[in-house]
């Protein structure tokens, strides 16, 4: 009986996607390898926002905080990501999270620019804790290499 087989298959489709997509509660689904990268981003910003506040003159150059935020940016680029980022969880697939699905067709150019921002972290480490000028010479550097990949994979709010 062919005729019955898609619509069952269609309706176990319904079935998953309702379970994946249901009302209020659809926020405590959101995947913990999608919560994890996006805890790794928060930590990016708060110590990319420790360097920052020193290079706008927001807050006074401390060589011994912005070492250690450089430090920090720098063990965080050297974290095993892979899992984090599992295959079906972008924005067209599941709610809670803004990576593109091109983020997993472009693998070499995503480890490029996971690269660009270790060896920019590296600089700034190299920077951060020598004097202010150093520090601000190396944050344009790093902040470029945040907005490259959020520009190519992330999506806009
Ligand atoms: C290799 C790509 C890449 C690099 C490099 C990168 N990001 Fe991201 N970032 C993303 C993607 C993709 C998302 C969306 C994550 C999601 O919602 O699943 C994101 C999300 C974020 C978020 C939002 C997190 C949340 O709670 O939803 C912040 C903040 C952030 N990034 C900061 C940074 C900072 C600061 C840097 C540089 C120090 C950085 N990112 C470098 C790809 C990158």
């Amino acid at each position: 009986m062919p005729k019955f087989r898609a619509p069952l298959l269609s309706l176990a489709g319904a079935a998953v996607a309702i379970a994946v997509f249901a009302g209020p509660g659809a926020a405590q689904d959101v995947p913990a390898a999608v919560k994890a990268r996006q805890s790794q981003m928060q930590l990016y910003a708060f110590n990319l926002g420790t360097l920052g506040a020193m290079a706008k003159g927001e807050a006074e150059y401390d060589a011994e905080a912005a070492q250690g935020a450089a430090d920090n940016l720098v063990a965080l680029t050297s974290l095993a990501a892979g899992p984090m980022w599992a295959p079906g969880t972008d924005d067209m697939s599941i709610d809670g999270t803004r990576t593109l699905a091109t983020m997993w067709d472009n693998f070499p150019d995503v480890m490029a620019k996971g690269t660009a921002l270790a060896e920019a972290a590296g600089g700034m480490a190299a920077a951060a804790g020598t004097d202010l000028a150093s520090l601000q010479a190396a944050m344009g550097p790093l902040g470029g290499a945040c907005s490259a990949c959020h520009k190519a994979y992330r999506a806009p709010e």
